[in-house]
C-alpha cells in the first residue's frame, strides 16, 4: 500500500488539511512529521469547521494519527485541542500515538519567541509566538526535553532544572523580560504526563509495523515548502524540515518506504509574517483576495499577505520535494477577478532568472516577470469534472501545469469536501483507486 507525503508547495495555509481530509478516507494512518501548534488546518465538514494544530487532520475520519519525532508539542495546548475534539464526538483512544521522542515546547520557549521577536525590530520574522522556534533551538543544542521525558519524574525534574536556571537568566540579562519558576513549572507538567501519557509511545516502531503489515500511511506536512529551515526563504521560514525529507527523519520511517509526494498549491499565494514575497499584490485587487479568499491566519487570525501564482516558486517546489503531483486549491477565490497574472520568471539587475534564487538579497530584489489572462468571471464551485469549469478557468488551469510541470491531481473549489474536482489523469487513482468513488 502506498505511503505518500502531503506537502505545502508555498508559504503555507495552502489548504493541506483539507487535502489530507479527502485523502484520509483512502489510507490508514496519517501522521505530523514537523512543525507544532504554529499549524493550522482547516477542514470543513457541512456546517462544522475544525482546526487542527498539533494533532493530524486525518483524527476525523478516526484513522490512527501520529504526532512524530520531528513535532515539537506544547503539551498544555494539546490537551486543549484534544479535549475540544472529545467535546464534539471525535474518538482519540486507540486512534491517537505520540512519539516519545517528540520535544516539549516549554513555558519559556513563547516567552523567547515573543522577547526574540521584540529585540529583532523591522528583522523581525512575524513568528506565531507559540515558541516553536526556540523548542528547535533547544532540540539542536541537545538541551530539550522531549515527551518521553515527562515520564520520568527524576529525569524531567533534572533537565527542567538545567534550563530554567539557563532560560531565566537569558530572560533576566538579555531580554529584560519575566522569568520563570522551576516548581511551578513542575506540577503543571506532571499534571500533562498523567493526562498524555496513555497516547505516548514509540511511533517510528509503529509505524514501521503497520507499514510491515501492509497499511498505508500519509504524511501530513505543515507549514510550506518557502518555509523550510534549509531551502525557504531564510531567515524568514520556521524552524523545521517542512519540505518532503522531513517526512523521514520526522517519524523514523526510512525514504525507501516513501511511494510518492504530493504538494498542495494555492491558485495564488499568500504569506503571513515577513519576509520577500516578488508576486505580492497590492491595493484593490490583494484587497478583494484577501477578503474573498478569506485570508486571516488560522492560528493567529492575523491578515495573510496575497499575492499571484508564481511559478518559480512551484517549480521550486516541484524540485525540492520531488513532486509527483499537485492538488490546486482555492479557484474559486479568482471567479470574480476580471485578468489573473501569473508570476513566470523574474527580472533582476537586467537579466531574468528562471530557477528560483536561493539568495536573501536576490529574492528580495526580484521583479516579477508577468504573464496575464483574462478571468473567467464565472463560478467554479460545485464544478465536479475538470470539463464543467468555465473554459477560462480551464485554460488558467492548463498554463498553470505547463509551468511547473507536474500534472494536478486534485482542484478544489470551495473548502467543503465536496467541492473537490478528481483530474481525469490524477496520479491518485494510481495510488488509491478507489479516491474516483467518494471524490466524485
Ligand atoms: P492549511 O494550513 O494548508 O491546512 O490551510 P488553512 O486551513 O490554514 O487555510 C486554508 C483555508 O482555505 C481554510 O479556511 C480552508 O477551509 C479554506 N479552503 C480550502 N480549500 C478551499 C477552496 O478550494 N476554496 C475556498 N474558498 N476555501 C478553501
Ligand atoms: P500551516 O501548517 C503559514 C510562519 C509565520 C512566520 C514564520 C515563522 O497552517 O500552513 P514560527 O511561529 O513557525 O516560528 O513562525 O512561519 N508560519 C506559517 N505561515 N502557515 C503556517 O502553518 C505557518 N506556521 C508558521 O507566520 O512567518
Ligand atoms: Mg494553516
Amino acid at each position: 500500500m502506498p505511503n505518500i507525503v502531503v506537502v505545502g508547495t508555498q508559504w503555507g495555509d495552502e489548504g493541506k488539511g483539507k487535502v489530507v481530509d479527502v485523502i484520509t478516507p483512502h489510507v490508514d494512518v496519517v501522521v505530523r512529521y514537523q512543525g507544532g501548534n504554529n499549524a493550522g488546518h482547516t477542514v470543513v465538514v457541512g456546517r462544522e469547521k475544525y482546526v487542527l494544530q498539533s494533532i493530524p487532520s486525518g483524527i476525523l475520519h478516526r484513522r490512527r494519527c501520529v504526532v512524530g519525532c520531528g513535532v515539537v508539542v506544547n503539551p498544555g495546548a494539546l490537551i486543549e485541542e484534544m479535549e475540544a475534539l472529545v467535546r464534539r464526538g471525535v474518538v482519540l483512544d486507540g486512534n491517537l500515538f505520540i512519539s516519545k521522542n517528540a520535544h516539549l515546547i516549554m513555558p519559556y520557549h513563547p516567552a523567547l519567541d515573543r522577547a526574540s521577536e521584540a529585540k529583532l525590530g523591522s528583522r523581525r520574522i512575524g513568528t506565531t509566538g507559540r515558541g516553536v522556534g526556540p523548542a528547535y533551538v533547544d532540540k539542536a543544542a541537545r538541551v530539550g526535553i522531549r515527551v518521553g521525558d515527562l515520564l520520568n519524574e527524576r529525569l524531567f525534574r533534572e533537565k527542567l532544572e538545567m534550563n530554567v536556571a539557563q532560560k531565566n537568566r537569558l530572560l533576566r540579562e538579555i531580554y529584560d523580560a519575566p522569568t520563570f519558576s522551576v516548581a511551578e513549572i513542575l506540577d503543571q507538567y506532571l499534571r500533562y504526563a498523567g493526562w498524555l501519557a496513555p497516547y505516548v509511545t514509540d511511533t517510528g516502531l509503529l509505524l514501521t509495523r503497520w507499514i510491515e503489515s501492509g497499511f498505508s500511511v500519509l504524511f501530513e506536512g505543515a507549514q510550506g515548502t518557502m518555509l523550510d529551515i534549509d531551502h525557504g526563504t531564510y531567515p524568514f521560514i520556521t524552524s523545521s524540515s517542512t519540505t518532503a525529507g522531513g517526512a523521514a527523519t520526522g517519524t523514523g520511517v526510512p525514504p525507501t518506504r516513501i511511494h510518492g509526494v504530493l504538494g498542495v498549491a494555492k491558485a495564488y499565494t499568500t504569506r503571513v509574517g515577513g519576509g520577500p514575497f516578488p508576486a505580492e499584490m497590492s491595493g484593490k485587487i490583494a484587497e478583494h483576495v484577501q477578503a474573498r479568499g478569506n485570508e486571516y491566519g488560522s492560528v493567529t487570525g492575523r491578515p495573510r499577505r496575497c499575492g499571484w501564482f508564481d511559478a518559480m516558486v512551484l517549480r521550486y517546489a516541484v524540485r525540492i520535494n520531488g513532486l509527483d503531483t499537485v492538488a490546486l486549491t482555492k479557484l474559486d477565490v479568482l471567479d470574480q477577478c476580471a485578468a489573473i497574472k501569473i508570476c513566470t520568471a523574474y527580472r533582476y539587475q537586467g537579466g531574468i532568472l528562471t530557477d528560483f534564487p536561493e539568495d536573501e538579497t536576490v529574492v528580495a530584489e526580484a521583479e516579477p516577470v508577468y504573464e496575464e489572462i483574462e478571468g473567467w468571471l464565472a463560478t467554479t464551485s460545485g464544478a465536479k469534472n475538470e470539463v464543467d469549469l468555465p473554459a477560462k478557468a480551464r485554460r488558467y488551469v492548463e498554463r498553470l501545469e505547463e509551468l511547473i510541470g507536474v500534472p494536478f491531481c486534485l482542484i478544489s473549489t470551495g473548502a467543503q469536501r465536496d467541492e473537490t474536482i478528481l483530474c481525469e489523469t490524477s496520479p491518485l487513482l494510481r495510488w488509491f483507486p478507489s479516491v474516483r468513488s467518494s471524490v466524485l
